[in-house]
């Protein structure tokens, strides 16, 4: 067969590209332990309603008065799909897949995280009060396009916490779902 020496060039240009990225991602996950933008924390993605720390999706704020917000991606879907947050305040998110890659994005905020299945994906922010619209930026299936949600940022004196008990993050052990209420 003869291939003409432009293709030639390109066919191994094209090796020797690809080559390069997948050895230095090997060495970069194999010597230096460097792994998806996430928190290192790890959770079962069959039982993850059933964990002490996803089984209330949503906001909620702790006894020192900081804001965290939970949520659960799935195909195709946010949870929950809508989000009222205090304006100029840190707010930590805590996303977790119960099936595939997803991609947390905060549309023109620099709220963003990969979420994976088995994986807690945490960041801290804070927004300027308005309207946000949340997307999955990670192609995850026919119905990738559709899954979206609404968060709504007010003023910190018109924003009330949502009474909800929920686990500390640091609470790393699943409960066994005792109080499954999904
Ligand atoms: Cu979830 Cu795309």
């Amino acid at each position: 067969m003869k291939v003409d020496l432009y293709e030639k060039i390109w066919m191994w240009g094209v090796a020797v590209m690809l080559g390069l990225f997948f050895t230095s991602t090997a060495i970069a996950a194999l010597r230096d332990s460097v792994h998806p933008p996430s928190h290192v924390e790890t959770i079962d993605p069959t039982r993850v309603m059933a964990d002490a720390r996803f089984r209330v999706p949503g906001v909620s704020m702790d006894a020192t008065g900081h804001v965290q917000v939970r949520v659960v991606g799935m195909t195709f879907a946010w949870l929950p799909a809508e989000l009222t947050l205090p304006a100029s305040t840190a707010v930590t998110f805590r996303v977790t897949s119960m099936d595939v890659a997803h991609g947390f994005e905060i549309v023109r905020t620099d709220g963003q995280t990969m979420v994976l299945p088995g994986y807690v994906s945490q960041f801290t922010t804070t927004f300027d009060p308005g309207e946000y619209l949340i997307t999955c930026n990670e192609y995850c299936g026919v119905g990738h396009h559709t899954m979206a949600a609404k968060l709504h940022v007010v003023p910190r004196t018109q924003w009330q916490a949502p009474r909800v008990a929920v686990a500390p993050p640091a609470q790393l052990e699943a409960t066994g779902g005792a109080h499954d209420h999904r």
